[in-house]
């Protein structure tokens, strides 16, 4: 039943990021309109954020959010953006000559092709301070006020996350051309990328569950395996996907000698690999039966993807 729900999703974005991508681009727009930026550094930030993207990230703000009837969507809300800009941060940053040095993101030119290295490496700072800016602000809210401890754990479920991911994107530069063991790249790719990605799913579960609740390991869980899934799956798409598709240039990791998934197990096994960790997200979510059909939707939407 999961393999056949996987394949009729394979072309087409889940209806439930269709809904999110709306949604956040609406949000990124108003936050973004929020502050004032000068030149060149506010066109640089508006390409950084705004022209693409999957949006996964916020849509497992969203979805999570969704599993539980939510008083306090608002906060739901500020934590997709601020996640999202953080990405995007990270991306610029990964993007500039002295990192991965790609002239293709999201099917743009990189921002530091676009505005010249100066501006990308400060349209990721000033990306970095505004996610949290954005939390700990009043934006969207139309009820009461957040319970302020909610903000505060939403701020460092953020923080150690965004840590995490700067530690990951040392170690994977430090990876290159180097043979190192799969204790090793599982590490680099739930820093770099997989805590983020948990990031998402628990800023939203604290805005809905209390701390002791059972369900909070169990998303966390969800949270960890769907990131480490997500960077296999980015390793086997840029050898297996188009630049035209993929938005970025493919071939890149083989050509620069990147520990990856494929290079160390074989771009089949790393197959295998991420559907079995895609299975086993979605066994972590088995408790919440129908609550957590959007994260379901998702979680299928990742495996099948092609970008
Ligand atoms: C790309 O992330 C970088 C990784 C962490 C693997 P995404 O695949 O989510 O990129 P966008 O946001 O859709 O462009
Ligand atoms: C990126 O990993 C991780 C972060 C941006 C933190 P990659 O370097 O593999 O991402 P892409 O393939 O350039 O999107
Ligand atoms: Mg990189
Ligand atoms: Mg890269
Ligand atoms: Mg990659």
């Amino acid at each position: 039943m999961f393999e056949a729900n996987v394949s009729s999703l394979t072309d087409l974005p889940a209806h439930v990021l269709t809904e999110a991508q709306q949604r956040i681009q609406q949000d990124l727009l108003t936050a973004l309109e929020a502050f004032s930026i000068p030149e060149p550094l506010k066109s640089a930030v508006h390409h950084t954020v705004m022209l693409g993207g999957k949006r996964v990230r916020p849509a497992l703000c969203y979805a999570t959010a969704a599993i539980q009837q939510n008083p306090n969507f608002a906060a739901v809300r500020r934590a997709a953006v601020a996640i999202e800009m953080i990405h995007c941060y990270s991306l610029a940053h990964d993007d500039l000559p002295c990192m991965d040095n790609d002239l293709l993101r999201r099917g743009q030119p990189t921002c530091h092709v676009a505005f010249g290295e100066d501006t990308a490496l400060l349209a990721g700072d000033i990306l970095q301070s505004m996610a949290f800016e954005i939390l700990g602000s009043r934006l969207f809210d139309q009820g009461p006020m957040v319970d302020p401890s909610i903000v505060l754990k939403q701020m460092q479920i953020l923080a150690t996350a965004s840590s995490k991911m700067v530690c990951g994107q040392v170690l994977d530069l430090q990876a290159e051309g180097k043979q190192i063991d799969r204790q090793a790249l599982e590490n680099i790719h739930q820093n770099k990328t997989g805590a983020l990605i948990s990031a998402a799913v628990m800023m939203a579960a604290v805005t809905v569950f209390k701390g002791t609740d059972p369900a909070i390991p169990k998303l966390r869980e969800y949270a960890q395996t769907i990131g480490l899934a997500f960077q296999v799956q980015d390793d086997i798409l840029d050898i297996i996907s188009d630049t035209a598709v993929l938005g970025k240039t493919t071939g890149k990791d083989q050509q620069v000698e990147k520990s990856t998934y494929p290079a160390l197990m074989g771009l089949e096994q790393a197959k295998v690999y991420a559907q079995e960790l895609h299975h086993q997200a979605m066994a972590a979510l088995s408790s919440f039966n129908d609550q957590a059909q959007q994260l379901s939707q998702i979680t299928q939407f990742l495996l099948a993807r092609k970008s």
